[in-house]
């Protein structure tokens, strides 16, 4: 069987960069892109290292990187999404894209999205032939390296409409080594994207030095 093949648009970034060494460890085939061809190079060699069967290639345009891709996922700003949207729309009908994006404000204490919608759902509406799925956003870039704090291992949520492309992330999510929790359809983005703002805000006021994420106690 063919390995799932995904890109990654921003993999130089923070969290770009810890999918993509996590990721790494899986049945995977990672397709990097970012504008910095000497920097995506060094993160593809640093990844390499850590695990020396990475299936791992840099590519040269996100449009190039999301055509042989079967999950695309957008670690650029929020911002920055329509603009990536121009350069894949025509290579990601019916592709997973995965949204981790937390569309925070300059002063992060609040986002600019409209209430009523999210980042996801953004997303979803400018890729609307794409099945978007929220997940990565309440997890921290440095909560990669070791995603088990004081012992617990880290809950990363998961929201989506389409049941097999959240399934897909699922295992994205596992493979990481996150506790998977799906919270529900894409809608449930504006409640994520809103609990990672308050992380946030938590992470400033009490020193948590970013490495931080959530945990649901149950029986
Ligand atoms: N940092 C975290 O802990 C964290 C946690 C959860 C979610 N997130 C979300 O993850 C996303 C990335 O955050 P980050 O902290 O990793 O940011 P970052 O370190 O600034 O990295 C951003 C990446 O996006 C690329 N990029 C920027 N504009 C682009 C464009 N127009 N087209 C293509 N690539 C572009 C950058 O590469 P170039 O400079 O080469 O363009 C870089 O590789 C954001 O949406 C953020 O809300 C972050």
């Amino acid at each position: 069987m063919a390995k799932t093949a995904i890109a990654i648009i921003g993999a130089t970034g923070n969290m770009g960069s810890a999918i993509a060494k996590s990721l790494a460890k899986g049945p995977y085939r990672l397709l990097l892109f970012a504008h910095d061809k000497a920097k995506l190079e060094s993160v593809k060699q640093d990844i390499t290292k850590a695990t020396p069967s990475a299936d791992i290639d840099c590519v040269g345009c996100p449009m190039d990187a999301s055509w042989e891709a079967d999950v695309i996922i957008s670690a650029v700003p929020y911002a920055a999404e329509k603009d990536v949207v121009e350069k894949i729309r025509n290579v990601a009908t019916q592709k997973v894209v995965v949204s981790i994006a937390n569309p925070l404000n300059e002063t992060y204490d609040g986002l600019v999205t409209e209430p009523g919608t999210s980042a996801a759902e953004e997303l979803q509406k400018l890729l609307p032939s794409s099945k978007v799925v929220k997940a990565f956003n309440t997890t921290y870039a440095a909560d990669f390296a070791q995603p088990v704090i004081n012992g617990q291992q880290v809950d990363a949520f998961i929201a989506g409409n389409d049941e097999d492309a959240v399934d897909v992330v699922k295992g994205l999510v596992t493979t990481a080594g996150f506790n998977a929790i799906v919270a529900g359809d894409l809608s449930k983005s504006r409640t994520l994207e809103a609990m990672q703002a308050l992380l946030i805000q938590l992470t400033i006021k009490n020193n948590y030095n970013w490495l931080a994420g959530f945990k649901i106690l149950h029986n």
